[in-house]
C-alpha cells in the first residue's frame, strides 16, 4: 500500500498524465499535511465532538475549547481531506471518520492515531539521526507512563480490530490450552485467541511499562482471569515450557540480527510437541529488488527509533527452519496486507 496523488477532476487527470505535475512536491506537501491535520483533529477531540450531532465550527470550538475562527480552518481542511462533510456551514463526519476515528466505533483507530502522533515526535529529526547514525532506544527503562499509555493503547486499538481475522487464519489440530504471548503488551491478541478457545489460558511476557497498561486493558475486557502478565526481558527472562501456542507479534523487528534467530529457537523450546508458533511482523520484500513502501520506510523507522530493522521473509523462514519448525504457512491478512503473517509447527 502507498499514498498517492489522486486526481479530483478532469483537469487534474489531464495534468497528471501531462507529466508536468511536480509529483514529489505534491507527495511531500500532502503527506505531511494530511497526517498532521488528522492527528490534530483527533487530539483536539473534533471527531468525538461530531460523533453524535452535526455542528457548526463555533459549536465544535466551544465543545473542545478552541478558537472558533481557527477551528473553522481545521474543519475545512478535514473536509477537503474527506474526513468531514460540510453543508451550509454545518459539519458532520464522513463514513470513514465515523468508522475509524470515533472512540465508540468497534473499529476505532482513535488511540492508534494518537500513537502515530507520538511516534512521529519520537522519530523527530531524521536528518540528524541519518547524519550521525545514532539511534534511540524505543523501549528504554526511562520512558514515562504516558509514553507507555500512548504506545500500548495505540497498538491495542489495532489488535482489537485485527484479532478476529488473525485467529481465524491460524489453523490448529486441537484446541490449545496454553498460550505464550511474547512482547504481547496490551494482551489483545491473547484475548482474541481466548475468545475462540474456551479452555485457553494466556501468559503475556513484556516490559514493566507495557504490563502495567496491558493489565488494565485486559481487565476492561473482562479477561483478567485468562490472560495473565509477567514482567521480564524477552532476551534474558525464562519463557517457560509446555505451551501449545507462542505468539511473536511485532517482536522480531525489535531485536538485533544476532538475537533474532535466538527468538525463534526460544519459541521452539517453549512449545510442546505439535505446538504452533505464529509470527506477525512488518513485511520486508527482500534485499534483491525494489522495496515496497512499508518495507522501505519501516527499515528507516525501526533503525532510528530502536537501532534495529525489519527482516526479509527469507531470513525469518530460515531461522524458523533452523530452530526445527516444520509446515511453514504464510497467509495474507485483509486488515493489514503489508505484514508478514506466518505460522510453523513443532513436530509431534
Ligand atoms: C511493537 S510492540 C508489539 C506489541 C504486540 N505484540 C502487538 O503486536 O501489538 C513490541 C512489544 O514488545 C515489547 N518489548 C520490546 N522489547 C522487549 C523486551 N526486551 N522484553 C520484553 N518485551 C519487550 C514492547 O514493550 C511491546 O509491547
Amino acid at each position: 500500500m502507498r499514498l498517492g496523488v489522486i486526481p479530483e477532476g478532469i483537469i487534474d487527470r489531464i495534468a497528471l498524465v501531462s507529466g508536468k505535475l511536480p509529483i514529489p512536491l505534491l507527495e511531500t506537501f500532502w503527506g505531511i499535511a494530511l497526517g498532521s491535520t488528522v492527528i490534530t483533529g483527533t487530539r483536539l477531540g473534533v471527531f468525538e465532538s461530531l460523533a453524535k450531532n452535526k455542528k457548526t465550527a463555533e459549536e465544535v470550538a466551544k465543545d473542545v475549547k478552541c478558537d472558533a475562527q481557527a477551528m473553522k480552518t481545521l474543519l475545512n481542511a478535514l473536509n477537503g481531506f474527506g474526513y468531514l462533510k460540510r453543508r451550509k456551514g454545518v459539519y458532520s463526519l464522513t463514513k470513514k471518520a465515523g468508522k475509524w476515528l470515533t472512540t465508540e466505533s468497534h473499529s476505532s483507530m482513535h488511540d492508534a492515531i494518537l500513537f502515530m502522533g507520538e511516534l512521529f515526535n519520537i522519530l523527530g529529526d531524521i536528518e540528524t539521526a541519518v547524519k550521525s547514525g545514532k539511534t534511540e532506544d524505543f523501549h528504554s527503562p526511562d520512558k514515562t507512563p504516558e509514553f507507555w499509555k500512548y504506545y500500548i493503547r495505540g497498538l491495542a486499538t489495532f489488535a482489537r480490530s485485527a484479532g478476529a481475522e488473525i485467529v481465524r487464519r491460524v489453523s490448529l489440530d486441537k484446541n490449545p490450552k496454553r498460550l505464550l504471548d511474547i512482547g504481547g503488551g496490551h494482551g489483545m491478541y491473547s484475548v482474541a485467541f481466548c475468545r475462540k478457545y474456551a479452555s485457553l489460558q494466556a501468559m503475556v511476557l513484556d516490559l514493566p511499562g507495557a504490563v502495567e497498561q496491558g493489565k488494565n486493558i485486559v481487565r476492561e475486557k473482562g479477561f483478567e482471569d485468562r490472560v495473565r502478565f509477567r514482567q521480564g526481558d524477552l532476551k534474558v527472562s525464562e519463557w517457560g515450557k509446555g505451551y501449545d501456542l507462542v505468539l511473536l507479534f511485532n517482536i522480531i523487528h525489535t531485536v538485533s540480527l544476532t538475537k533474532a534467530p535466538q527468538i525463534l529457537a526460544r519459541a521452539y523450546q517453549s512449545l510442546s510437541p505439535g505446538g504452533t508458533v505464529v509470527i506477525l511482523d512488518s513485511e520486508h520484500t527482500g534485499n534483491e529488488k525494489d522495496l515496497s513502501a512499508t518495507s522501505g520506510f519501516n527499515e528507516l523507522l525501526f533503525f532510528i527509533i530502536n537501532g534495529t530493522c525489519v527482516y526479509p521473509e527469507k531470513d525469518i523462514r530460515k531461522w524458523m527452519t533452523d530452530a526445527g519448525f516444520i509446515n511453514l504457512k504464510k497467509k495474507k491478512l485483509l486488515i493489514m496486507p503489508m505484514t508478514l503473517f506466518i505460522t510453523g509447527r513443532k513436530p509431534s
